[in-house]
């Protein structure tokens, strides 16, 4: 396996140390008498790697058990003589007419059992044996045959596990369902207990009366079991994933790597790159803050720098990782007008944002537009004609920039900043409305009070088996809304506070077990100890309430949609009050100092202005004040690698902004020193790699 961070992961596998650019590339779309003018135009604007096959299923089994592979090995002999490397794709995002026809039970259903028919993608379930087997072939064939092939690096499984359609009500998920609760519980009265089902007589006494979520009158279903179906979910496209992961290791180069291109809903990615992965890439598309349903340009918002947040989940799951689809043009399908042309300069920024967060290979999607099918609108680097044009353009002058960025590959984000994230809540928040909206309220808020004051941070995730010494590089770690907690994840928590860090809870923490059942012990439940915070009453805010305060020392905050009112107990210490309503006067926020660090639970939801607040009060906030000042539009981010620090500034205005550099470095760019102010153009960017020795 190849090792995540190690150097840079392609340019381990270039042979090289080095950032690389790619493009996403469908001979299948093309007369053959283009591919070889395609390859070497691309080489001669520095794109060096294509991703090729994730939809060609029939290329190669045109009828059912019918192998060809012509198709792909002249491509291949093509790419081999140019000098053009390859990331192959497994195809069972698509399956073909013929399978889909003879076999329909290899279909998706909707919630009603309506099976998905063919036309669209990433129709099929993942538990059907049929499309198991069948999907089990196709890859043997695939890498069988074209493994060894020297120009291949590496390795896609499907494609976007999870995207587009996260629910699955086909009979084989049925039986699969049944199969993973007996696996998890043993016995049916386990299971009773553990869903609840005295409520509402919906107690099972067969394994068969359980199915996966079904049509309701009011769409409401037992909550627990809903978020059993979404670990079941994915469970499901994991063992999919690790089923296709297995047979291609059998075939595949020393060297070479498996990928799939996330990340997606209902799937702990985590677990799926660690059992079948060796990192993750992610599919980066900043244009849709600029979708037309979507447009909001009020000022204040933060539009494309909102991918930063993504591009920090990935980080969490391959601290470096790779780019496989990058914006490069307008989007839209004929059924969808999504977003504008990027503007000159927008392509830049949005792969310098990447490369800011992690990701040492961008490739591009798509090269040239599609003339045919749903995307014809979803714009690559070249129009339908191919022509010269100013995307392509701008794709080289990235090229040229990135020859002087080599040696940050490898290098990592620095942040000391983490906001805590767990899949069980994750999920927990998707189906209860109350978790959902104090959740959603505190991410957002968190997110841009950190950007906007170019604080730095990672998403930092407590999973099964998480060690808190490798939280030991952040002084603060945010965990908003732990609802549910277990005694194995508060010892982490305690470790890591023990050790000296700080530890800042939110609302609702510690009210549900493992099911999602709510406790009976006093609340926070399980962190009532280690919060030192008891919560006699609580409710969410109510509308007539007007603006709710709290007072922490010299600091106005406002209570956002609910309130936890707070007493200390033990050693915790009341730090804030509520100031208005029949709130006043309660706590609304408890310190407790644990070991060498210190715990803080909030008693609310968090908005842009209190989780401000806290940066400045915990001190963590601008922690690079003394190397750069910019503009609230500019995002900054560090890459550190051993002593060497590389300082990204990403202008998100189309106008031109002041900065100044308040060390010396070299722009890496030019090549030059540079230190002072300095102008960056709109959509414009820099990276400096800072001097040693300040
Ligand atoms: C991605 C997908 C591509 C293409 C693109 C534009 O999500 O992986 O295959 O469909 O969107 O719609």
């Amino acid at each position: 396996m190849n090792k995540k961070g190690n150097g840079g992961i392609m340019g381990v596998i270039l042979e090289g140390n080095r950032l690389v650019l790619g493009t996403c590339y469908y001979p299948e779309h093309w007369p053959k008498r283009l591919w070889k003018e395609d390859l070497e135009r691309m080489l001669a604007a520095g794109i060096e790697v294509v991703r090729i096959a994730e939809f060609a299923w029939s290329k190669v089994e045109p009828r059912e058990g019918n192998y060809t592979y012509a198709f792909f090995d002249e491509f291949l002999d093509l790419a081999e003589e140019t000098g053009m490397k390859v990331i192959f794709c497994t195809p069972t995002a698509t399956p073909p007419a013929w399978l889909t026809e003879k076999y329909p039970e290899v279909l998706n259903a909707d919630i009603n059992g309506v099976l998905y028919r063919h036309g669209a993608r990433r129709h099929y379930n993942y538990n059907s044996p049929v499309y198991q087997k069948f999907s089990g072939q196709i890859v043997e064939a695939f890498a069988s045959h074209y493994a060894s092939r020297p120009c291949i690096i590496g390795w896609q499984i499907d494609n976007e596990v999870n995207c587009e359609k996260n629910v699955f009500y086909s009979e084989s998920d049925n039986k699969a369902f049944r199969v993973f609760l007996q696996d998890k519980y043993e016995s049916l009265e386990a299971l009773n207990e553990a869903w609840g089902t005295a409520f509402w007589n919906q107690t099972y006494t067969e394994w068969e009366e359980i199915h996966v979520p079904r049509k309701t009158y009011n769409d409401s279903t037992n909550p627990h079991e809903v978020l059993d179906y979404t670990r079941f979910v994915s469970d499901s496209a994991r063992r999919f994933v690790k089923m296709q992961s297995n047979i291609i290791r059998k075939y595949i180069k020393p060297g070479d790597f498996v990928t799939t291109n996330g990340i997606f809903g209902n799937l702990d990615n985590h677990q799926m790159t660690e059992e079948s992965l060796d990192f993750m890439m992610y599919d980066s598309y900043p244009n849709f803050a600029y979708c037309l349903n979507d447009y909001c340009d009020a000022p204040g918002e933060i539009k494309d720098r909102k991918w930063s947040r993504n591009l920090a989940e990935v980080r969490a799951v391959s601290p470096v990782f790779g780019i496989m689809e990058q914006q490069s043009g307008a989007n839209g399908w004929n059924t969808r007008m999504e977003a504008p042309t990027p503007r000159p300069g927008q392509i830049t920024l949005w792969t310098m944002q990447s490369i800011a967060h992690g990701a040492d290979y961008v490739s591009y999607f798509r090269w040239r537009t599609c003339t045919m099918g749903t995307e014809i609108y979803w714009h690559g680097i070249l129009d339908y004609s191919g022509r010269e044009n100013r995307r392509i353009a701008e794709v080289r002058q990235i090229h040229e920039k990135l020859q002087g960025m080599k040696e940050l590959a490898g290098s990592a984000y620095e942040a000391k900043v983490g906001i805590v994230r767990d899949y069980d809540n994750i999920w927990d928040a998707q189906l209860d409305v109350w978790h959902e909206r104090v959740e959603k309220a505190s991410q957002q808020a968190l997110f841009k009070a950190l950007q906007i004051s170019h604080t730095p941070f990672d998403y930092v995730y407590l999973n099964d088996g998480t060690n808190a010494k490798d939280w030991a590089k952040y002084q603060v770690l945010f965990y908003p809304h732990a609802t549910i907690i277990t005694r194995e994840r508060e010892d982490v928590l305690r470790a890591y506070v023990k050790a000296g860090g700080t530890l800042v809870l939110g609302c609702r923490s510690g009210y549900k077990n493992r099911s999602g059942r709510c406790v009976m012990e006093n609340l926070p439940g399980l962190l009532a100890d280690l919060s030192g915070t008891d919560i006699p009453e609580y409710s969410f805010i109510a509308p007539d309430a007007g603006e709710v305060t709290i007072q922490w020392g010299d600091a106005k905050l406002t209570a956002n949609v609910f309130a936890d009112l707070l007493e200390p107990i033990g050693e915790g210490k009341q730090e804030a009050v509520y100031t208005s309503d029949y709130y006043a006067g309660s706590g609304a926020l408890i310190s407790n100092k644990v070991g060498k660090g210190k715990v803080y639970y909030y008693g609310t939801a968090f908005n842009e202005g209190s989780a401000r607040i806290f940066l400045e009060k915990l001190d963590i906030i601008t922690p690079y004040r003394d190397v750069v000042h910019v503009p609230e539009s500019c995002e900054i981010a560090v890459r550190r690698k051993g002593e060497d620090r590389y300082l990204f500034v990403l202008n998100y205005d189309r106008n031109p902004v002041q900065i100044e550099l308040r060390q010396r470095g070299i722009d890496l760019y030019t090549g030059k020193e540079v230190s002072g102010q300095r102008k960056l153009e709109g959509y414009g960017t820099m990276v400096v790699k800072l001097s040693k020795c300040q």
